[in-house]
């Protein structure tokens, strides 16, 4: 098997290499570079480099560096230091540098530091999302960032392990996959002055692709088209929603991961959905322990300040390690109603919204189910058709569709999907039903009339998992840039 040693060049070692391996390389001589978390007494100097959550201990003797060399070693500024790796003396680390040359690369002055979240304290999360521009250079940022990163190779490694393709769907496209018509207008017509129609509509016509085209609100049906071809395919791209929910679940730009299977029922998508997930989450408890760790005491500081009630039950890394030993239980969106009409909180009316058959499930819902009646993660399945895209298959009761939904505790819908309506008929009469035009899925209907099979898929939201992973209660601290309703910056 072909190894890639992480300690690619001794001669300047990332902080994390150095951590890991550093000490069979005593006596050698390094260049470090990246920026100073902290100096102390004139003599330790802690340096990180992004690479790692830890830092890395230099040892100068301060006798040796010009006043304004030791002035220049400030929170924050970036440094190259260049000394011998030796055992270290102090507790708290096993190597450590001493140091021969230090050049500051870039300063930080510390009225200006002092203006920023680099300043040695802690900062709330609503501040530093107003600082997106430093806030990756904060323990937690730097923690979530770089298992976002995780997650994404571990959802590619994933795919690739298991035969899918990856497949870029577009991100400019005229049909609205969800029928939700929550949809962002690309359009290179001059607002103030769009050409219109003689029936005083704007005429698209004119537009730059001569028709209306919007922002991907999902690139399932074109995924469908590939996968009933090459089989097993995913997507993973930005997604675009112009609902205007502002809640700490929902981002006006997100990432999807769509994975389409040919042949597939339901419950072969439930399966795949699970040990997807189950997947995801082993691979950052083997390859994020150190932030995870950080994560994990960080979450447990904050429940430690809230009253007993509002705590949850397990930390984060107890979450994770639970999803991956327990089965998803799975139940219908009937049988689930039954169980919230039974519920406690809908006899006390402590539910904000109404439970009956039909509804879409508020997040309140989702929760208590996940939370408080099964205390695991929940598939639902077989919605109504109504409250479902006209895409999911038509069950024999004639009400239901073949749809899933897969909640997770503190998110809520992690998982989105279902079999897909493969029938010719069916599917036309879905289309009428919901006053779709057959001419704008007619690429989509023909692949009904040639080899068409049973298929099926769903689409996971990146941030959603990765606030899973990371315990972030808002997703806008997931992604690097968030955006949504009025917030656009950076
Ligand atoms: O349930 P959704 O809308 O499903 C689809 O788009 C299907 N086409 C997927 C498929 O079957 N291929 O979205 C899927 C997932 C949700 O469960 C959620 O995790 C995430 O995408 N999601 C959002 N994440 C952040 N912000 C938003 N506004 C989101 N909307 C959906
Ligand atoms: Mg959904």
């Amino acid at each position: 098997m072909l190894k890639i040693a992480i300690f690619v060049d001794m001669k300047t070692p990332s902080i994390k290499a150095l951590l890991a391996e550093g000490s069979q390389h005593i006596g050698s001589t390094i260049t470090l570079t990246g920026w100073v978390r902290a100096f102390r007494s004139n003599r330790f100097i802690q340096i990180n480099d992004g690479s790692c959550q830890g830092n890395f201990q230099a040892v100068i003797d301060y006798s040796r560096f010009p006043e304004e060399v030791l002035r220049g070693i400030s929170t924050g500024a970036a440094l190259s230091i260049t000394g011998a790796l030796v055992a270290s003396i102090g507790s708290g680390q096993s190597i450590e540098m001493e140091v021969q040359s230090i050049e500051i690369i870039g300063a930080a002055p510390v009225d200006d530091v002092q203006k920023t979240v680099m300043q040695p304290k802690r900062h709330s999360l609503e501040f530093l999302r107003e600082q997106a521009h430093f806030r990756f250079r904060t323990n937690t940022f730097g923690a979530v960032f770089r298992i976002r990163h995780a997650v994404s190779f571990a959802i590619h490694q994933y795919f690739n392990d298991n035969g899918f393709f990856y497949l870029n769907t577009p991100i400019i496209t005229g049909s609205d996959a969800e029928g939700a018509g929550e949809m962002f207008r690309v359009t290179t017509l001059d607002a103030s002055r769009p050409p219109l129609k003689e029936n005083g509509e704007i005429d698209y016509g004119q537009d730059f692709f001569g028709k209306a085209v919007n922002l991907t609100v999902s690139g399932q049906l074109e995924a469908e088209l590939a996968a009933l071809a090459l089989g097993k395919v995913y997507t993973f791209g930005p997604t675009f929603r112009a609902e205007n929910s502002n809640t700490s679940r929902h981002l006006a730009e997100f990432w999807m991961i769509e994975p389409e299977v040919a042949f597939n029922t339901l419950h072969d998508n439930m399966d795949l959905a699970e040990d997807f997930l189950k997947h995801l989450c082993r691979y950052v408890l083997v390859h994020c322990q150190e932030d995870l760790r950080f994560l994990n005491d960080r979450e447990a500081q904050e429940q430690a300040q809230k009253p007993q009630h509002e705590r949850s039950e397990l930390g984060l890394l107890d979450r994770l390690q639970f999803v991956i030993d327990n089965p998803f239980k799975r139940l219908t969106y009937t049988e689930a109603i039954e169980v919230l009409k039974n519920s406690t909180p809908y006899k006390k009316k402590k539910f904000q919204y109404d439970v009956a058959w039909g509804i879409d499930l508020q997040s309140e819902h989702e929760r208590f189910l996940v939370e408080k009646e099964f205390k695991c993660p929940v598939i639902l399945t077989d919605y109504p058709a109504e409250i479902k895209a006209f895409y999911m298959r038509s069950n024999d009761d004639g009400k239901t569709v073949a749809a899933m939904d897969v909640l997770f505790p503190g998110i809520g819908e992690i998982v989105g999907g279902s079999q897909r309506e493969e029938r010719l008929s069916v599917l036309e009469q879905k289309l009428a039903q919901f006053g779709i035009p057959e001419e704008e899925l007619w690429w989509y209907l023909e692949t009904r009339k040639i080899g068409s099979v049973p298929h099926a898929g769903f689409g996971l939201g990146l941030e959603r998992m990765v606030m899973f992973v990371t315990g972030m209660s808002n997703i806008r601290d997931v992604i690097p840039f968030p955006r949504t309703p009025l917030n656009a910056s950076f």
